[in-house]
């Protein structure tokens, strides 16, 4: 269902002292007009699952495919489902770029999760190289393609995407709302190509790259924006606070 989300991304941040005071302050937010997700790192998904406001939701920032077995140090979409998780992050650009997951592993991913009821968030974007040779849509458009070409209408009705361009993650360098709603609707476009008009018109769209308390309400309010996954500003309560409200 199209729904407005706003997501944070904590990365590998805090610690069970810094979180909680942070859960803590995540409670003072009231009314949201979005879906709030967090998205702790594996260590703190207990203590965000025990403080987290009731009107919020869990993520966790990864999963691996397999349901169980000898995978040292990775985590399965039931273990996350055990945790109470709603949301799992896949595809994200520092995980293809520094552990060089490709779209067929991502898309196992997707698998898995799905048949554990958790939504994934899943991450596409280009490249400045990419973004400055004009090849961003096409970038994009194979990105999602690659990872859904075997996934059917009914598969992804709960599938959630997130466009960060790859520049703009943590550069300070932010899409500007044209460039955010340009990619949106396009991919937007893409999903009605690939699944049809029902599930382009369901389909939540974030933006995440730089998204910070002064930009959110101006990448918002484009039609085709649907919400943010918040990096860096989701660490800062009074920045987030105002990332939330913006949302609506
Ligand atoms: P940023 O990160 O908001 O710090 O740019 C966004 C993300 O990587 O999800």
């Amino acid at each position: 269902m199209r729904k407005k989300i706003v997501a944070a991304n904590w990365k590998m941040n805090l610690n069970q002292s810094t979180a909680n005071t942070l859960l803590e302050g995540l409670a003072t937010i009231e009314n949201a007009a979005c879906e709030v997700v967090i998205c702790p790192s594996f260590t703190l998904l207990s203590t965000a699952q025990s403080k987290l406001p009731s009107n919020f939701s869990l993520g966790a920032q990864n999963v691996h495919p397999a349901p169980e077995g000898a995978f040292t140090g990775e985590v399965s979409a039931s273990m996350l489902k055990d945790m109470k998780v709603k949301y799992c992050i896949v595809g994200h650009s520092e995980r293809r770029e520094y552990f060089a997951e490709t779209d067929a592993f991502i898309a196992e991913k997707i698998k898995s999760l799905l048949s554990n009821g958790i939504t994934p968030i899943f991450c596409c974007g280009e490249n400045l190289q990419i973004r400055q040779n004009n090849s961003h849509q096409s970038c994009v458009e194979s990105q999602i393609r690659n990872t859904f070409s075997l996934f059917t209408a009914k598969d992804i009705e709960s599938v959630v995407i997130a466009y960060e361009p790859v520049w703009a993650i943590g550069t300070g360098m932010t899409a500007s709302p044209e460039q955010a709603e340009e990619m949106h609707l396009h991919i937007r476009q893409v999903w009605k190509d690939m699944f049809g008009e029902t599930a382009a018109a369901q389909l939540s769209i974030l933006y995440g790259g730089s998204c910070k308390a002064d930009n959110a309400a101006s990448i918002f309010a484009m039609p085709n924006v649907d919400g943010g996954l918040i990096g860096g500003a989701s660490l800062k309560l009074d920045e987030f606070k105002v990332i939330v409200n913006a949302c609506k």
